[in-house]
């Protein structure tokens, strides 16, 4: 159980709709196992309330929060400073208050690479498809290009996002071989040299269109270590594909949980326990996934 008092110290998530979230059992479940008198609140915010939200946040003293869904970028403009990253990537998932001054991060690029460390793959000089162009494709994309990735191949239902994202990012990452195309299945059938590692960061295979699969079911999978970012379900239909060609998969778990276990640094300071906070994220998809199939 947390107990609330006057000293309690905040944090939570902006995003819309935020039903589904689940930072908060995350979080709070770390503060609980560490001993911390803070607690993590769901702060369901409309895109017209992004503004005034933030203020909020510094009215009643907020330590930060998590962005997500739909305000990743929009959110950028209203804060004091963003690092590095995040102005790189060109997307803020999480807050700082400090001292009545607002910071962005990005810790979805470190949660990425995270989980593909956890799963013994090395990025370095790897060859990689990422299916999809939005925000959470251009976090994976700059992770593996820092990460030394020789090569990154970015395929999006709309070519054109693709294309923009490739040629955003190639002018600073001149070593890395970066190339594009749609997720049709001429396209993909064209991709089928060497990779390395293929990454679904499109919402394609979510609860609750669990049906459904980025990848077009006429073409084989490339042998390449396959990664859905989707969590929910577990195993997404993509994942089973690849399983039962004999493929390794890493599912979208690790990201999850690595990214809130950085931005829980930036707030604490403490590392958090990552196997608690994995522990409580399998109990709830498998708490959701029962109610779904009731
Ligand atoms: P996020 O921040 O989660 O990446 P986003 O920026 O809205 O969200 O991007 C969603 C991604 O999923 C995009 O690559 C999108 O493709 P488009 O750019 O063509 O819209 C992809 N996506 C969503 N629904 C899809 C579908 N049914 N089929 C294929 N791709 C889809």
């Amino acid at each position: 159980m947390i107990h609330i008092n006057g000293a309690t110290k905040l944090v939570g998530i902006l995003g819309w709709p935020l039903s589904h979230t689940l930072s908060p059992y995350m979080h709070n479940a770390a503060f609980q196992s560490l001993g911390l008198n803070w607690a993590y609140v769901p702060l369901p915010t409309a895109p017209e309330q992004i503004k005034d939200a933030i203020g909020s946040l510094q009215t009643f003293n907020f330590m930060g929060a998590n962005v997500t869904v739909p305000h990743k970028q929009a959110i950028m403009r209203y804060l004091d400073e963003i690092d590095s990253v995040a102005r790189n990537i060109g997307a803020v998932n999480t807050i700082a208050i400090r001292h009545g001054k607002t910071f962005g991060y990005n810790t979805d690029c470190y949660g990425f690479l995270e989980s593909l460390i956890e799963a013994n793959f090395d990025p370095k000089g790897a060859r990689c498809l990422i299916l999809g162009a939005g925000g959470a494709a251009r976090a994976t994309v700059f992770s593996l290009a820092q990460a030394g990735a020789a090569a990154v191949a970015v395929y999006n239902r709309t070519v054109e996002r693709a294309a923009f994202l490739v040629d955003d990012l190639q002018s600073e990452f001149g070593s890395v071989e970066f190339s594009f195309g749609s997720l049709t299945s001429e396209d993909l059938r064209v991709a089928d040299h060497h990779f390395d590692l293929i990454v679904n960061t499109t919402s394609v295979g979510m609860t609750p269109a669990v049906e459904t699969n980025p990848w077009p079911k006429d073409i084989p999978l490339p042998n390449a270590v396959v990664c859905d970012l989707v969590y929910n379900p577990l195993e997404t239909q993509f994942l089973q594909q690849a399983k039962a060609a004999g493929l390794k998969t890493i599912d979208g778990v690790g990201m999850l949980v690595h990214q809130g276990a950085k931005a829980f640094e930036i707030w604490t300071g403490q590392s958090p326990p990552t196997d608690v906070t994995r522990r409580v994220v399998l109990k709830q998809l498998q708490v959701r996934e029962k109610q779904t199939n009731e």
